[in-house]
């Protein structure tokens, strides 16, 4: 997959201006707050319908402008597509081809995209919020049926969640099984993609790390949660547990059970990397898991997403500079810096500088 050009008008600090990408490395650099990342957030906002930094679109509008438009040209392994985003203050259309799409699901899957900040590190320092984020971002984008199953429990969950405030225990009591097949459903299927993902996402991220590491150090990770079986054992496991847990959500006034509860654990060198990995341990086992995601999107879609590197090359010492820009041989990479160093990035890269939200031609 390969984004070819970019178009941005009125996004963040951009009135209007137009980005041709190369198929490899692509270099956006330039002195801090001058657009950057900007420029990557809009690209990843392409891809899957919302961006890593805000909650509400409307920052995404330039201040003082109506509306933003973003709109991309790219290709994929079935042919070129355009895909285009009109955000206004309580609105946006995204149209794919021309068409206007009704769910954010038709939107996904167009191009993949596999996005690496520093902010990543929270990925292994912080509670299971952020892995659970990483997973449902992957299977987004790689299944829309698994992304449709997860907001359909997400917003069962919240139902759920509310009914069990409810004073009339008798009345939820007796509603709560109803409910509850539904969900397990719904679980399952979150359930069952997730555990497929990080049985393969575990060797690939393992392989990688040693790579990284000259091997000095083991990471591993895995689902914490033990389910059995098939999606149907899956969801029976899981309304046992519910059933089983009805006191105790009664009482504490939400879902306690299910995969909204589970979490990746990763460990390096024998020691939960949560709480006791240090920077530099957390940097190279997050750029290990994204690496590895990149292999499970070539694998699993049949071609490699388009890869952002925001502001992430600083960090690393130069030895696994080397080692990152090397595995990237046929993946668009767009790579935000201060400084394209000629060493790392070879003569070939399409270099972009930018400053005040516009390209220095
Ligand atoms: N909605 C907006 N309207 C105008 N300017 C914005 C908006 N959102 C962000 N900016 C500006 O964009 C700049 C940050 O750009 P960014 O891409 O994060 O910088 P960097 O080049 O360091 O990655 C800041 O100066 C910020 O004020
Ligand atoms: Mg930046």
């Amino acid at each position: 997959m390969q984004i070819k050009k970019l178009s941005l008008e009125n996004f963040r600090n951009y009135e209007k201006e137009e980005f041709s990408f190369s198929p490899g490395l692509n270099i956006l650099f330039g002195k801090n707050a001058q657009g950057k990342t900007n420029c990557a957030e809009a690209v990843f906002y392409l891809c899957t319908g919302s961006s890593l930094r805000i909650r509400h679109d409307r920052q995404l509008i330039r201040a003082g402008a109506p509306r933003a438009r973003i709109a991309a040209v790219a290709e994929n392994r079935y042919g070129e597509v355009s895909i285009e985003a009109e955000i206004g203050e309580n609105s946006r259309e995204i149209r794919v081809n021309g068409n206007k799409i009704a769910k954010n699901a038709e939107l996904l899957g167009n191009i993949n995209s596999v996005f690496f900040s520093p902010g990543e590190l929270r990925l292994i320092q912080d509670g299971p919020d952020e892995r659970r984020r990483f997973l449902n971002l992957s299977l987004s984008q790689l299944s829309r049926s698994y992304y449709t199953a997860l907001l359909r429990y997400n917003r069962i969950v919240e139902q759920r969640n509310a009914l069990l405030k409810d004073r009339d225990v008798s009345l939820v009591l007796e509603t709560l099984p109803l409910w509850d097949e539904q969900l397990c459903l719904y679980a399952a299927r979150v359930v069952a993609a997730r555990m497929e993902f990080t049985a393969r996402l575990a060797p690939l991220a393992v392989e990688t790390h040693a790579f990284l590491t000259d091997g000095a150090e083991r990471l591993s990770l895995g689902m914490d949660k033990v389910y059995e079986g098939d999606e149907e054992e899956i969801a029976a496991q899981l309304r046992r547990e519910m059933q089983g847990a009805y006191e105790r959500d009664l009482r504490l006034g939400f879902t306690g059970v299910g995969p909204h509860r589970d979490d990746l654990k990763i460990s390096i060198g024998g020691m939960d990397a949560k709480g006791y990995a240090s920077q530099g341990q957390a940097r190279t086992a997050a750029l290990a898991l994204k690496l590895a995601e990149l292999e499970i999107f070539k694998e699993r879609a049949g071609e490699y997403p388009v890869l952002i590197l925001d502001d992430v090359m600083s960090e690393l010492d130069l030895p696994r500079r080397k080692k990152l820009v090397s595995r990237l041989q046929g993946v668009q990479t767009i790579i935000t810096c201060t400084h394209a160093e000629r060493v790392l990035y070879g003569k070939d890269c399409n270099k972009i500088r930018i400053a005040g939200g516009k390209i220095i031609r």
